[in-house]
């Protein structure tokens, strides 16, 4: 298991969800360089709900199938976008934002919410960091299914 996974792995005991992921996004800010905003959209009624996260103020709700995150919420997949300009339907919440990964949070068959995370520079998500987040995601959606 990749160090960032281990580290969520111990907040597992964190008994709040809530609490639970406030410290799983200040962590995932702190831990990867370069980023501007770590943070998640939970799902509730039909929509992306904007959740705990770090950096600056962010749209509050996101439709299934809108924005990136919208997208991989509906896909079911991670999206790794090394230029947000050239996706269309890109939301911008912070217009110094270049590049931004989505990893959905999928447990048992359902699927929580997204894993959202930006960065200023262009191309800032290698492969490499597609495996860590995604084993850091599984953890995470598992604790959501508790
Ligand atoms: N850029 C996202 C919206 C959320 S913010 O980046 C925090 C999107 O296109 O879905």
């Amino acid at each position: 298991m990749n160090i960032l996974a281990r580290q969520i792995e111990t907040f597992m005991d964190i008994e709040d969800k809530l609490s639970f992921l406030c410290n799983c996004s200040a962590l995932i800010k702190e831990s990867l360089k370069d980023t501007n905003w770590a943070g998640f959209y939970l799902y509730q009624k039909g929509q992306l709900h904007l959740g705990p996260f770090q950096g600056k103020v962010a749209c509050i709700l996101i439709d299934p199938g809108k924005g990136v995150c919208g997208t991989s919420f509906e896909k079911k997949m991670l999206l790794n976008i090394k230029n947000v300009h050239l996706f269309e339907g890109h939301i911008a919440c912070d217009a110094a934002s270049n590049s931004e990964i989505v990893i959905p949070l999928i447990y048992g068959g359902r699927c929580f919410g997204v894993l959202d995370i930006d960065s200023e520079k262009y191309e800032r998500f290698t492969d490499e960091d597609e495996l860590t987040l995604q084993e850091v995601a599984d953890i995470i959606a598992k604790k959501l299914a508790q």
